[in-house]
């Protein structure tokens, strides 16, 4: 007999006599579909194409592949199972049936792999199709997932509302594609497992860089010059006093001319710093660039142990951090919110004991919205019996107000607090600038990076009550000014 026709009759022709049963048959049938669905898709991927969303991984890295495995267990499972039914009802036959295409067991098996392979590819093909569409949508991203609340809330209130989550978040190239996969399979493991850390962490390296992102809209060499800044705060007097601080920035950028200047200029060249954790708050060394090629490194006197950490290339985001995703200091939201009308500058002291209600510690939003309203009721009610009575509405409102502030910012069961994401764009609440520009960055040649005042800006008034230069620009009424 020949080796062919031996392995016919000893292995194939029982393979197929026991695989026929409906186990093997879907066993198989999910095998060869899920299979011949990966290749595709990796052939796709081979020419080029690019599947822009991350969670589409889960299908192909966890559950395709899961499907390919669990339907080859099945195959054995179901051989097994026949031939034990079939031997304990003594009807094992002495030889196995021949193989034909018109042997009925025989077409049945290759039915059922056709048929299960061409249903896979429809329902596989339309809902990544479909799913693709949804699941590139920020609603997807942001709302169907409670854990992004927090981003989710921000994004919506910020210039960025209407860009895509994964046109930031999701980079281009190979590499950052399978990072998003894993990462978007991870979190969905996380979320189904209820282990998500908490509060969740940017990591500027795994968002896609500022070329592909920023730079598509914004022009990284538009010359902006001099920006002017007012900034309104209220005091923690009776009075809720206005004070008013004006600043010019020098954000320059590239004139006509190709001359970089000014705080937009300057970090366009390469600079590469070092950080000692991913949150890049404590930079330790940054390399600068120069325009003849050579390069300057600071690092901090503060440092004394070797220069090792995260590495970055200095890019929109290094300074933009929060774009997109503000997370408001409590002053700065109660001030916006005064500004705005509410809560109201003529109730006495709302502004500190606002800020104290709203800073105060609360196990959930829930409590946090009761005790808030119960809290400033309390305060009139107890300490100016008149202007409760009299100004109630007002009252209400400034506490739905500041109920909204804190939903805004803190996340009790995300550990999100005032302060949990830094703001790198200024220096006064969060080191931002003064990551570097804090004077203490010295090059061995005894360069310092400065923390001169008028370096980035010139102060034309702080905290002051009628600022004479506001006047000068006309901008008293402007700006709401008593
Ligand atoms: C214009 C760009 C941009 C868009 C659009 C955007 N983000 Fe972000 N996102 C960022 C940046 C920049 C950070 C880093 C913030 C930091 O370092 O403080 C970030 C951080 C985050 C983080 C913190 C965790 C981490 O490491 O990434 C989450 C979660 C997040 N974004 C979710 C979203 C969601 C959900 C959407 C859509 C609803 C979205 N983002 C849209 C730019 C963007
Ligand atoms: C899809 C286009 C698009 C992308 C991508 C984009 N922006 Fe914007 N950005 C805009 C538009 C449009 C505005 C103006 C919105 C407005 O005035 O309401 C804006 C406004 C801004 C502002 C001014 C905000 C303010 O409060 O005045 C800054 C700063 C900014 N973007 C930085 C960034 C950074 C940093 C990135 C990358 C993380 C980025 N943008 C990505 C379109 C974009
Ligand atoms: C060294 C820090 C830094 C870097 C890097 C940086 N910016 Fe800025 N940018 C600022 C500051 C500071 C402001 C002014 C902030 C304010 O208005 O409160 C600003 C303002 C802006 C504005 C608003 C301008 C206006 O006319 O009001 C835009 C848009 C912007 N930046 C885009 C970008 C883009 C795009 C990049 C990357 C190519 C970038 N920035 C890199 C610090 C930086
Ligand atoms: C990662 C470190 C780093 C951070 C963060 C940083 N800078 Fe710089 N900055 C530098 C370096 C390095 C130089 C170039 C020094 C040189 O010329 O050798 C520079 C130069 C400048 C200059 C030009 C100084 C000059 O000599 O004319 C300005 C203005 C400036 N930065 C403003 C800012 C502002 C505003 C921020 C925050 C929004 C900021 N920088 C954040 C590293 C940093
Ligand atoms: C490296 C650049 C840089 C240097 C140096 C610097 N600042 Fe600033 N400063 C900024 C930027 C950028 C902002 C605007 C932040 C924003 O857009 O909200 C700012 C804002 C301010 C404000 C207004 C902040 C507010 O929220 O009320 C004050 C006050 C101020 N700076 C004071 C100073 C003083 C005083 C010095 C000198 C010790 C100094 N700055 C040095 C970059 C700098």
């Amino acid at each position: 007999m020949s080796l062919l026709s031996r392995l016919k009759e000893n292995w194939l022709q029982p393979f197929f006599f026991f695989g026929n049963n409906p186990v093997t048959l879907i066993g198989s049938g999910l095998t060869t579909a899920s299979a011949i669905t990966l290749l595709s898709y990796w052939m796709m991927q081979m020419v080029g194409h690019r599947f822009a969303n991350p969670y589409l991984g889960i299908i192909f890295v966890l559950f395709l592949p899961a499907l390919f495995v669990g339907g080859l267990l099945l195959v054995p499972i179901g051989m097994l199972l026949r031939r034990q039914a079939l031997r304990q009802a003594g009807q094992i036959p002495a030889s196995y049936p021949a193989l034909h295409l018109d042997d009925p067991l025989f077409r049945h098996g290759v039915i059922v792999v056709l048929a299960a392979t061409f249903v896979n590819f429809i329902i596989v093909g339309l809902s990544s199709y479909r799913g693709v569409a949804y699941m590139d949508s920020p609603r997807f991203c942001g709302q169907s997932c409670h854990v992004m609340a927090p981003q989710w809330t921000a994004y919506r209130e910020s210039p960025h509302s209407h860009v895509d989550c994964v046109q930031c978040h999701v980079g281009s190239g190979m590499e950052s594609y399978i990072q998003a996969k894993v990462n978007g399979t991870r979190q969905l493991v996380e979320v189904a497992f209820h282990t998500w850390p908490t509060p969740i962490r940017a990591t500027l390296n795994n968002l896609r860089p500022a070329r592909e992102t920023c730079e598509q809209c914004h022009s990284p060499t538009r010359f902006v010059g001099e920006k002017l800044l007012v900034k309104t705060t209220f005091g923690d007097d009776e009075k809720n006093s206005v004070t008013r601080t004006v600043l010019v920035l020098h954000l320059g950028g590239v004139d006509s001319v190709s001359h970089f200047s000014g705080i937009h200029g300057h970090h366009l060249n390469h600079f590469e710093y070092v950080a000692t954790g991913a949150d890049e708050q404590t930079i330790i060394a940054v390399t600068a660039t120069n325009p003849d090629g050579t390069t300057t490194q600071y690092v901090s006197t503060d440092w004394k142990g070797p220069i090792r950490g995260v590495t970055r290339t200095m890019d929109c985001m290094d300074c933009h951090n929060q774009a997109t995703h503000v997370f408001q200091t409590p002053q700065e939201a109660i001030d916006e919110a005064m500004l705005d009308g509410s809560p109201s500058p003529d109730l006495p002291f709302v502004h500190k004991e606002g800020l104290q209600l709203i800073q105060a510690k609360y196990s959930s939003q829930a409590e946090a919205g009761r005790k808030i309203v119960a809290g400033l009721d309390d305060f009139y009610r107890t300490k100016y019996p008149d202007v409760w009575t009299s100004q109630r509405p007002k009252i209400d409102a400034a506490a739905r107000r500041l109920v909204a502030i804190y939903d805004r910012n803190v996340y009790p069961q995300m550990k999100i607090t005032w302060g949990t994401y830094p703001n790198n764009i200024g220096h006064m609440a969060y080191p931002g600038c003064f990551r570097c520009h804090d004077g203490n960055h010295v090059s061995r040649d005894g360069k310092t990076l400065s923390n001169d005042c008028s370096l980035c800006h010139n102060l034309l008034a702080t905290d002051e009550t009628h600022p004479g230069v506001l006047n000068d620009l006309g901008l008293q009424n402007e700006l709401h000014l008593q």
